[in-house]
């Protein structure tokens, strides 16, 4: 054994403490006051988050992201998508993690037991097997600029009402107001919107945003339906269900399609206010994605006759930087089929708000890119669109 200093015992509050050892991150709990601190990997088995942005209470752990809850001993208790009556998968559990001494006021780990986590097979934002596809690089009204893209930069111009990238890619193209590029021969083709081309629609975009995590990752995120009640609580999950149902995913080599329907809490539906509707009502999710990061959610209230369609494009600009565009398609909101600049103003502050919560989320996560092999990470009944996403970009990852 060789012990080494990790704090003093008044560090390890109540809260889950981060701490590295020799650049392996751990996660230190106090049980209870007075009780021995535990370690375990500061590691989600789901998603690979760390548990140290979560909370720990009453001696239960939980992950901020999906919820899931441990024990101190590492058990996990619950996977709140599979429903409290659920069986939990045994490998959901926390392996256990390195002894911790306590002695004259400091606490100490056993360094000889701190093991590195294994491998990972990721897709990061700078894999060569990407300049192979489309990528959002700049809204066209960001012109004339330059454009990181999977670690290289282009110059983007108008000459004569043509978009010029320099060098020359592939392809360069506008489709929705974005400007797009294919550093070469793409797979597969930008997907349809029909809402896009609908005059019924308002559109309007959100100013782009910024994150650390890679662009997998945020495809990820933005096909999760079960992060919803933990990630949005002060937005609109805390009216979402927790227990996500059987739903079928439609699999094409270059992406998915899934349609679901759920329940959800609608205040501001103006029939709930005239007591001709429930609050609690019903709505209709299609999910579709074209590899490897285009994306798109069309919410219609079935009750309330409302449609919100959400295009979401990730531009995997470096390493350590994804560029995120996001367009609302707005129709039928408050029961008024044309909405006006306000309502479209509202609905694009609300979406700002929902994304600052995702990435508020991702700001803690710590793994360069994501996953593709199945074993790394813990698939549950809610991931079946994650597992389709990872499938579909199997072919833009370059094996090592
Ligand atoms: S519950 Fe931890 S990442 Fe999903
Ligand atoms: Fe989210």
């Amino acid at each position: 054994m060789e012990w080494v200093r990790i704090g003093a015992s008044a560090d390890f509050t109540g809260r889950p403490h981060p701490v590295a050892v020799d650049g392996v991150a751990l996660v230190v709990l106090r049980p209870a006051p007075g009780a021995a601190p535990v370690a375990f990997a500061d590691r989600c088995p789901h998603r690979l988050v760390p548990l140290s942005a979560g909370s720990f209470e009453h001696g239960v752990l939980r992950c901020p992201y999906h919820g899931w809850e441990f024990d101190a001993s590492g058990r996990c208790l619950v996977v709140p998508s599979n429903g409290p009556e659920a069986k939990v998968p045994p490998r959901a559990d926390l392996p256990p993690g390195p002894p911790l001494r306590e002695a004259d006021g400091s606490v100490w780990v056993d360094r000889a037991a701190v093991t590195p986590p294994g491998p990972l097979d990721l897709l990061s934002n700078v894999d060569p097997g990407l300049l192979r596809a489309w990528h959002p690089v700049a809204l066209l009204e960001e012109l004339p600029t330059t454009a990181r893209l999977l670690g290289r930069e282009w110059s983007l111009s108008t000459v004569d009402g043509v978009v010029r990238a320099d060098p020359a890619p592939y392809a360069v193209g506008v489709r929705w107001g974005l400007v797009w590029l294919a550093p070469l021969e793409p797979r597969t083709g930008l997907f349809d919107d029909p809402d896009a081309e609908d005059a019924a629609y308002a559109g309007a975009w959100l100013p782009p945003s910024r994150t650390g995590v890679s662009a997998g990752v945020v495809a990820d995120n933005f096909l999760d339906v079960a992060h919803f009640p933990f990630v949005h609580a002060a937005t609109f999950g805390a009216g979402e269900e927790r227990v996500v149902g059987p739903y079928d995913v439609t699999e094409r080599p270059d992406g998915c399609r899934s349609v679901q329907v759920q329940w959800f809490d609608n205040p501001g539906d103006p029939g709930v206010a005239a007591g001709l509707r429930p609050v609690r009502q019903r709505r209709r999710a299609t999910y579709v994605h074209r590899a490897p990061f285009q994306l798109m959610l069309r919410l219609e209230e079935l009750d309330a006759g409302a449609v919100k369609t959400i295009l979401f494009f990730a531009q995997p600009e470096s390493a350590g930087s994804t560029r995120i565009y996001t367009k609302m398609l707005l129709h039928g909101i408050g029961g008024v089929a044309d909405p006006s600049p306000d309502v479209v103003a509202a609905e694009v502050a609300f979406e700002e708000a929902v994304l600052a919560e995702d990435l508020a989320l991702q700001a803690r996560m710590t793994v360069p890119g994501l996953p593709l092999r199945p074993r790394d990470e813990l698939h549950v009944r809610a991931d079946r669109l994650g597992v389709a996403l990872r499938r579909s970009l199997i072919p833009y990852r370059t094996l090592s």
